[in-house]
């Protein structure tokens, strides 16, 4: 497995496999990688016989305040695990191989965006809508991998791929759990040991809010304030909770057909989110 810093030089890596009839995977990353993005590079191994994962903490997707700095950061780990995980080439730019001015330009995500992490983190789909842009044009792959655990980024990733006709296929792939339901994410190095062992009631929470649905509960504002009274037994604090119509992200009162659950939940050192998606049972 090569590690390519440059443009240029991920460029060439890519002719060379397209000219010998490779097809091409690619798995975007922010790094410090865990089950659910080796998850993501065995998809595209399965469908393409050239992968690239590229590692590139993206500071248009932070706001101020936010944890650029303290994202966790760990590349040899990485570099090891991409290789064992069977990528060909790892793409590892620096910010200003990235973006060597102010960008001139941004992506402006206008759909999508209203909801969920759009609010409770402005500007942050524009940053990732910018980077992924930016990463499909230098890597053109035939299919690009995404986590189903970021839904609301899959959803505004497949609009902005059909807005622009970029020439690529979106997968997304099921959310990897630890063994008691916690969503594996980056961030969970951050929780101490007492957030760590209460964390699994998020999932548990969007368990039952699904069961609720299941059972018969249409009405979003009922099953969000059941999920709120449980969430607000937790140590931390309730960033945001929604059900949502999916995969439009509409606020419906009355559920039905598919919907998501979704929530964002904030500990001292990480905030986390998770969603689970149910299909409303009975008449439509
Ligand atoms: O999901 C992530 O890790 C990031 O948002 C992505 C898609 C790599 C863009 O920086």
């Amino acid at each position: 497995m090569k590690v390519v810093e440059t443009i240029e030089g991920i460029r060439k890596e890519i002719e060379i496999a397209k000219s010998t009839g490779q097809s091409i995977g690619f798995v975007p990353t922010m790094g410090y990688l865990h089950e659910g993005h080796l998850s993501l590079i065995n998809a595209a191994k399965k469908d393409h016989q050239f992968v690239v994962v590229s590692i590139f903490v993206n500071p248009l997707q932070f706001g101020p305040n936010e944890d650029l700095d303290r994202y966790p950061r760990d590349f040899e780990r990485d570099e090891k695990m991409a290789r064992e995980a069977g990528a060909d080439v790892v793409f590892y730019p620096s910010a200003n191989e990235m973006y060597p001015t102010n960008m001139p330009m941004m992506i402006h995500v206008t759909s999508g965006v209203h909801v969920l992490c759009g609010t409770s983190r402005p500007g942050h789909f524009d940053g990732v809508a910018t980077v992924v842009m930016k990463l499909l044009q230098i890597v053109q792959p035939h299919a690009a991998y995404f986590g189903q655990k970021d839904a609301q980024q899959l959803a505004i990733i497949m609009n902005m791929v059909d807005a622009f006709n970029i020439p690529v296929t979106i997968k997304g792939c099921p959310t990897i759990r630890e063994e008691d339901g916690l969503a594996k994410s980056s961030r969970n190095v951050y929780l101490s040991k007492q957030e760590r062992s209460e964390a699994p009631f998020l999932y548990e929470a969007l368990c039952y809010g699904a069961d609720l649905i299941r059972s018969g509960m249409t009405s979003r504002s009922k099953i969000v304030d059941e999920l709120k009274q449980r969430l607000s037994q937790g140590s931390g604090s309730i960033d945001y909770i929604d059900v949502l119509a999916y995969p439009s992200l509409e606020r419906v009162e009355q559920l039905n057909g598919k919907v998501i659950l979704a929530l964002a939940y904030a500990y001292d050192k990480a905030r986390l989110i998770d969603n689970y998606i149910v299909e409303v049972q009975g008449e439509k």
